[in-house]
């Protein structure tokens, strides 16, 4: 008798001990997904100083959303916390205290613009620049002789945390790869189509759609790890074959949909409010010749 409880003695200990070893190590390999420094080659480009530069690029910063998570005045703010898991601040852009633009060279606004890697050369998690990628290199240059020329603002915000839960989860799998892992470094830059009210011009402004509603944009799983529900299905294979230009641009605008629906601002119909007409007649176009699809992200 007491033989076996010695023996289940071992053998829960052994259980512990081997299931700790288990957790340490996967924390180490979490731990180093989290710290891995990437070397990406940056294109050179050329940043603009001319006022028109500038203000193209104000324009840019708020219709690609910079704005929705780094705030209006760029100056940063906690936001993707979850307690025991991740603390990643959304940096400070400007050149006050606390702020990237402090000691940011041009090359390092690429990288982590276009590339997805920070300062630090580590992966950025929560930003998506795959849908940046796209930006082409005069649109680029201009965003960032916008972001070089913003007022400074102090704000020290903490270093971003990774905590056991979400070191383990990286080293399982469970985090969405970084945008760094989706981009490909090699492909040529970037080019804009001509701006105007075409479709090519849509699709390149759409790209930043594709974030939230999935790369073929008929709706992709939404929201944190485990909690998801699907975006809109934007191609005519979904609810928006019924609505009519006007319909479209009053969402865009207000955030009220045809069929009354208030959109939340999960959805960044704010940012987009500030588009040209000619801006989302272009994206209409573009969701109109899309192929139907099928609801996506189910
Ligand atoms: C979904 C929210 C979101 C959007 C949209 C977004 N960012 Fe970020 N950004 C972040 C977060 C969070 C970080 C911190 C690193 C990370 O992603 O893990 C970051 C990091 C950065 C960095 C790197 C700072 C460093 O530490 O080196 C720069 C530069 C930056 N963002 C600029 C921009 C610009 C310019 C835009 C618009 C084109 C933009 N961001 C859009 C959330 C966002
Ligand atoms: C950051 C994520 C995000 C981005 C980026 C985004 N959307 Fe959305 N969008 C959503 C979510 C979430 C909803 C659902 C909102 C709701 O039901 O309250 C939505 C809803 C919509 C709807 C309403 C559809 C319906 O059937 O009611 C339209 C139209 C729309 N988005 C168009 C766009 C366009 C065009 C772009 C790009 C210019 C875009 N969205 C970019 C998240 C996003």
């Amino acid at each position: 008798m007491k033989k076996t409880i010695k023996w289940i003695g071992i053998f829960v200990g052994g259980l512990i001990g081997f299931l700790v070893l288990v957790v340490l190590s996967l924390a180490v390999v979490g731990g180093a997904r989290a710290n891995k420094k990437y070397n990406i080659p940056i294109d050179e480009i050329s940043i603009p100083t001319d006022v028109e530069a500038i203000k193209r690029g104000e324009h840019l910063a708020v219709i690609f959303t910079c704005t929705k998570c780094h705030t209006a005045n760029l100056s940063g703010e906690v936001s993707f916390e979850v307690a025991g898991m991740v603390s990643i601040p959304t940096p400070n852009l400007t050149a006050g205290t606390g702020g990237v633009g402090s000691f940011y060279t041009d090359s390092d606004w690429v990288r982590a613009i276009r590339h997805g890697v920070g300062h630090d050369g580590r992966a950025l998690m929560i930003m998506e620049s795959n849908t940046f990628y796209f930006l082409s290199d005069d649109d680029l240059g201009a965003l960032i002789a916008y972001l070089k020329s913003i007022p400074p603002v102090d704000n020290n915000l903490s270093e971003r945390r990774i905590e056991l839960l979400g070191k383990l989860m990286m080293a399982v799998g469970l985090f969405p790869s970084p945008a760094v892992e989706k981009i490909d470094h090699t492909s040529p830059p970037p080019l804009s189509p001509e701006p105007g009210v075409s479709v090519a011009y849509g699709e390149y402004l759409s790209r930043t759609c594709t974030e939230c509603h999935g790369i073929n944009l008929n709706g992709a799983p939404f929201g944190p790890p485990g909690q998801e529900i699907p975006t809109p299905n934007l191609t005519p294979g979904g609810g928006l074959a019924k609505w009519s230009e006007d319909g479209f641009f009053t969402s865009m605008r207000t955030g009220m949909t045809p069929n009354q629906r208030r959109l939340s601002e999960e959805m960044p119909w704010k940012n987009f409010s500030q588009m040209t007409d000619d801006e989302l007649k272009a994206i209409w176009l573009y969701l109109q010749s899309l192929p139907a699809r099928d609801q996506g992200g189910l």
